[in-house]
């Protein structure tokens, strides 16, 4: 099977909710800038990529995805699919437990761009595997924090770049009660995207774990964050707090910056002059969406396999995003106390397991 010389094969394994199938409710909810989600759609609606096979375990569920995505091919395994279709880019939507595995199989069989979804594993231990794999073979590698790929986000990182806010001092993130490995690989993320630090001080926080879920280094739940403090070492501080709403906010010397409701506006306040009491100079906007982030993330991985651009994200920022994950747990399990990443054990491993769930 071959694609059009211009453009990269592109195969999916895992053709799930985020891999192929958005449920109604979440396309009807969607702020502007999030459809297409799934890779299948970002796939197939971005320029210079085919998809030419999937795989899902599901043999039924791969059969229908290969249909409904005019794919030449679909697998139950995901091994078979690399070896006899040699994508050039694989994409991974499968649940979190060995997604590590599938990233350095590909790696090590020819795979040029993986696109990965969120969390990358489920211990510091198989993340940096995964990813000393990708490095060793020149892979370029992107990941499923969708939002720094989102013009909501982008054009706020960019407005506060311009000067006029100050210095960044704290980022806030209110992502509600919410879940470990389901939800905070974005809070996470959004602290190091928006910080542009690659290095932490400490990180000190409260999840909810049931005590039987933890058993020495091994936590069988996929714990509710309540709330995590990180101190960046260049200085920025973030905060990921219970509150709803889905905003993030910035705050500089001189004014402070949200992107409201994941994305759907960005509204800031500044001082009129440097030396004002408050910043009363306040703004509304509602950002274009330009194309979905998942859409710009396999976009932007297709370009730097081409070496046109870097990636929008760099391997040491999802490196320190997951440390961030395991620091907040082991916090936690150490009453609170303030870590710092050397010291959170490297095989602290999260089942992420919500009832009969898995992140
Ligand atoms: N980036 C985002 O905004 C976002 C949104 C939702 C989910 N996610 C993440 O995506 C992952 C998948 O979530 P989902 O809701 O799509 O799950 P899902 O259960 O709907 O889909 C996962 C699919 O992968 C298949 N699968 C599992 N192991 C496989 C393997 N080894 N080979 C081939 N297929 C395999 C399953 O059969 C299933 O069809 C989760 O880890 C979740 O955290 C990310």
């Amino acid at each position: 099977m071959s694609a059009a010389p211009d453009k990269l094969r592109v195969a999916l394994v895992g053709c799930g909710r985020i891999g192929a199938h958005t449920p109604p409710h979440v396309r009807a909810a969607c702020p502007p800038g999030w459809l297409p989600l799934n890779h299948a759609e970002a796939i197939t609606t971005t320029p210079g990529l085919e998809l030419v096979a999937v795989c899902d375990t599901d043999a039924a569920r791969a059969e229908a995805t290969a249909k409904e995505f005019s794919a030449a091919r679909w697998f139950t395994d995901y091994r078979k699919l690399i070896e006899e279709v040699r994508p050039d880019l694989l994409s991974i939507a499968t649940r979190t437990a060995g997604r590590c595995d599938i990233i350095e199989f590909a790696a090590a069989h020819g795979v040029r761009g993986i696109h990965a979804e969120k969390p990358l594993g489920r211990s510091r231990e198989e993340c940096q595997r995964a990813l000393r794999a990708v490095a060793a073979h020149g892979v370029k590698l992107s990941y499923g924090t969708t939002r720094r790929y989102m013009d909501a986000y982008r054009e706020a990182k960019l407005r506060f770049a311009e000067g006029s806010f100050g210095a960044l001092q704290q980022v806030t993130i209110e992502f509600g009660h919410s879940a470990l490995l389901w939800t905070h690989p974005h809070s996470v993320d959004l602290a190091v995207f928006f910080s542009g630090a690659r290095e932490v001080q400490f990180v000190q926080a409260t999840c909810a774990i049931p005590t039987e879920a933890v058993q020495g280094h091994f936590v069988d739940a996929d714990p509710k964050v309540e709330s995590a403090f990180i101190q960046f070492a260049n200085g920025v501080r973030a905060t990921l707090t219970c509150a709803g709403g889905l905003h993030t906010h910035l705050a500089g010397e001189h004014g402070t910056l949200t992107v409201g409701a994941d994305g759907s506006w960005l509204e800031w306040n500044r001082k009129v002059t440097p030396d004002a009491a408050y910043p009363l100079a306040r703004e509304h906007h509602v950002p274009p969406a330009v194309m979905s982030g998942t859409q710009r993330a396999f976009s932007e991985l297709a370009a730097a396999v081409r070496g046109h651009c870097a990636l929008g994200i760099a391997p040491e920022e999802i490196a320190l995003g997951c440390d961030l994950l395991f620091a907040i747990v082991w916090s936690s399990i150490q009453g609170g106390r303030r870590v710092t990443l050397p010291e959170v054990p490297a095989d602290l491993t999260i089942s992420g397991r919500s009832g009969a769930l898995f992140a």
